[in-house]
């Protein structure tokens, strides 16, 4: 009884992680990892959405070559990330969550906001 509990249990946590996983590649899940390592989410948010400390990064994603640029260059009042902390590589991942963030619904096909 005890065995087949816990298989139960295992079965129905390797289903969660298949499930979990499923819904973004793994870029961008490794993406997503790497935007909380590296703070990105203290200044833009945890979902790009912007902050009081960072403007938003989503829906409209900048191309890859202009986020890298920036990151690396940034002057004000972010800090630049040099290549010996983030990676062209990481930064790509990044990217690649950023991207495949869900978009927000269109207003119009919202009900309650169109009386
Ligand atoms: C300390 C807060 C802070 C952190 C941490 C931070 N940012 Fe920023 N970020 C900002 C601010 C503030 C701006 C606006 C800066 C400016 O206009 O010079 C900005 C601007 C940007 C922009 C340009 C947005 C645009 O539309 O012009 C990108 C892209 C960006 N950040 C990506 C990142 C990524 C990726 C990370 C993590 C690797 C990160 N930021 C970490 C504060 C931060």
């Amino acid at each position: 009884m005890r065995v087949v509990r816990g298989q139960v249990w295992l079965a129905a946590v390797a289903a969660g992680l298949v499930l979990g996983f499923a819904s973004m590649s793994s870029a961008s899940e490794k993406g997503k990892q790497l935007y909380v390592k590296h703070g990105c989410w203290q200044c833009h948010g945890f979902v790009g959405q912007g902050g009081i400390a960072g403007p938003a990064l989503v829906p409209e994603v900048m191309p890859y070559e202009a986020m890298l640029n920036f990151v690396r260059t940034s002057n004000r009042a972010m800090p630049p990330y040099k290549v010996e902390i983030l990676s062209d590589a990481d930064m790509k991942d990044i990217h690649a969550y950023l991207v495949a963030l869900p978009k927000p619904a269109d207003p119009k096909s919202i009900k309650l906001l169109n009386p």
